[in-house]
Parts: C-alpha cells; sequence; structure tokens
C-alpha cells in the first residue's frame, strides 16, 4: 500500500505553498499553523508570515505585538507565543540552526508528537510517523481495527504500525500521502471509488466504511457511553421495559455500557441467544439527567430470528417511551428517510 499511497500522492497532492521548499523552519512554521487550522485558511497566514520572517533568527528578533499581529483571526494564540519562545530558544541553543534529530525537536515548545514526525519526515527524509485522527481514522479502517481510536492503547497500536509501514519509503510523500488521503478520499463518508488503496482495505471489503472507525472519547466520570442498538426484525424493533432503576416501567432500546458494537453483539447473544448483524452507524444523541449524561452511540442491527419484545411503530407508539430513547427513534427514523 505504500508504493500505491506515494504514487497517488505524486499525482494528486494539493498544490500547498510549505510544499515548494524543504527549509525545516518554513516546514516548522506551516506545520504549527496547521495544528488547528484547514489548510485552505492557513495558506494566506502562512505566506504573509514567510515574507516578514523567513529565518529562526529573523523570527527570535521580532517584536512580540508584530508576531500577534500576524497571527490575528488564526486563532489559539499560544501557538504564537511558543513560536516565539521556540526560535529565541533555537537562536541561544544551536546557533539559529533548526534541530535535526526527533529528540532535540520535540523538545520545542508547542511540538508534540505529531508536529515532530511531521517535520523530521518533510524536512529530513526520516522514517518517523506523524499520526493524528485522519492517520488514526485511515489506518483503522484500512486494518479493520475495531477498538476505540480515542483510546491510548489503540493509539499506540497505531503508531506502531505506521511505524512500520514507512521503514524503507520517501517518508515524507508516505506521510503527506495519508493527510491528504484523509483530506481529500478518507474523510467522514469515504469516497472508496477514488482511493488509491481500497483493494485491500479491510473497511471497504467488509462493508464496514461506516461503521469504521470506532470514536468514543471519554469525557468526564458522570458521563455515560452507551452503545444503543435499534434491532429490527423486519418491520419491527425490539424493545425492553425497564423493571427498576431511574426510568422504571419506561420502555427502550437495548443499550451496554461499552465501546464497540462488536462487542454490544457479543452481550447481546449471550442475554437473548439470538445472532445479530451489524447493518450501520447511524448516529450520536446526547441526553442530560439531572445528575448524569448519557451519550448513546446509535447502530443499527437485525435479528437473525424472531424473539420476544418486537413491537411494530404503530406499537411503539402506544407504549410508554423514556425521552432518551424517544430522541433515538426519531435519529433512526430520520437517518432513514
Ligand atoms: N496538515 C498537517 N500537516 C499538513 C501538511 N504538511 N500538509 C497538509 N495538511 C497538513
Amino acid at each position: 500500500m505504500q508504493k500505491e499511497l506515494i504514487h497517488w500522492y505524486q499525482i494528486h497532492q494539493r498544490d500547498l505553498p510549505w510544499r515548494k521548499n524543504k527549509d525545516p523552519y518554513k516546514i516548522w512554521i506551516s506545520e504549527i499553523m496547521l495544528q488547528q487550522t484547514q489548510a485552505e485558511t492557513v495558506i494566506p497566514y502562512y505566506n504573509r508570515f514567510i515574507n516578514t520572517y523567513d529565518t529562526v533568527s529573523s523570527l527570535a528578533n521580532a517584536k512580540e505585538e508584530d508576531i500577534y499581529k500576524l497571527w490575528e483571526g488564526l486563532g489559539y494564540y499560544r501557538r504564537a507565543k511558543y513560536l516565539y519562545l521556540s526560535a529565541k530558544m533555537i537562536v541561544e541553543q544551536y546557533h539559529g540552526e533548526f534541530p535535526k534529530t526527533y529528540e532535540d525537536i520535540i523538545k520545542l515548545k508547542g511540538i508534540g508528537s505529531y508536529t515532530a514526525g511531521a517535520i523530521c519526515s518533510i524536512a529530513y527524509g526520516l522514517p518517523i510517523p506523524a499520526v493524528d485522527g485522519n492517520v488514526l481514522r485511515i489506518i483503522a479502517r484500512y486494518y479493520g481495527i475495531k477498538e476505540n481510536i480515542a483510546a491510548t492503547c489503540t493509539q499506540k497500536e497505531i503508531y506502531e504500525i505506521v511505524r512500520q509501514l514507512i521503514q524503507g519509503y520517501d517518508a515524507s510523500s508516505f506521510n503527506q500521502g495519508l493527510m491528504d488521503l484523509g483530506a481529500l478520499i478518507c474523510t467522514q463518508k469515504p469516497k472508496c471509488d477514488e482511493c488509491p488503496i481500497h483493494k485491500d482495505c479491510q473497511a471497504y471489503q467488509q462493508g464496514m466504511r461506516n461503521i469504521l472507525p470506532i470514536n468514543i472519547k471519554n469525557i468526564k466520570k458522570t458521563d455515560h457511553h452507551y452503545i444503543t442498538g435499534i434491532i429490527t426484525y423486519n418491520n419491527q424493533y425490539m424493545m425492553i421495559k425497564n423493571t427498576s432503576g431511574m426510568l422504571e416501567n419506561l420502555y427502550g432500546f437495548i443499550q451496554y455500557e461499552c465501546e464497540s458494537p462488536y462487542t454490544y453483539m457479543e452481550l447481546f447473544n449471550q442475554a437473548y441467544h439470538a445472532d445479530l448483524a451489524l447493518v450501520e452507524y447511524i448516529g450520536d444523541v446526547k441526553h442530560i439527567f439531572t445528575h448524569r449524561k448519557w451519550y448513546m452511540h446509535i447502530y443499527h442491527f437485525v435479528l437473525n430470528k424472531p424473539i420476544d419484545h418486537l413491537y411494530t411503530l404503530d406499537q411503539i407508539y402506544q407504549i410508554p417511551l423514556s425521552t432518551a430513547h424517544n430522541k433515538v427513534l426519531q435519529a433512526f427514523l430520520k437517518a432513514d428517510d
């Protein structure tokens, strides 16, 4: 896939001003600007910045206010402060020459693993991954990774995959190929027909392109994340009545506090002795109770045989539903339009 991706990048890469040379200073400025901001927005800021400060030392000698003026409107102003601090560090510690190793580059203010990897690979051709949300999404789809990509252990696993993939290839084109693939093709709604690596992509092969990646961010202890299943059999929906708890006597869809629809399918099978097939990801519903928040990640499943607890839509409108589960039903019906 490395060859296919690099070949595709060489033909289809976006025409961006920071791709015109390999000056580590200019790559650094571009990568900092690109941290929280889309490439389109960055272009005029980047050009103005480089026209004003074309070397590390010119930036280190600037007036801080002038830097902020150039940054005006780009947001996340701490980035400008750290650029200035780092420029001074580079002048003091490296005689104004941009550092050349990953270890030295990541010590600079405002540079994390992604930015250090991007600079090392683009400016110096070093085989170091640059893994951001786009790359997590692409790799999870390509390898059919069904774990939560928001979890640190999944991110480590994906970093290791990319570290091995990049060895022996043009690291700059490989990393930037992933960036452009993530921005142009392997987007939230992927354009698989145009993808240079769809042939061996597990998400494409197994019809999971609208399900992967699993991305559930756990924010607070009082937050509860559920996989909520709209389980259907022909025109009927599976609903169960709560026999205790906050929503006693109300009906709802079956939900489990787990992170993956595949875990859900196992838990369901243990409880109901029936198999589910995953159809698609519907969306998320948030519901706020007085003292807790529910994040319901809705998936549509179909049953392999009829079982108890099945209701038609007309019947559902006759039974008491909790507000949270009513929102889930509405989200499903809307997605089905
Ligand atoms: N996003 C982050 N780094 C980028 C780069 N070098 N080119 C395009 N988009 C990016």
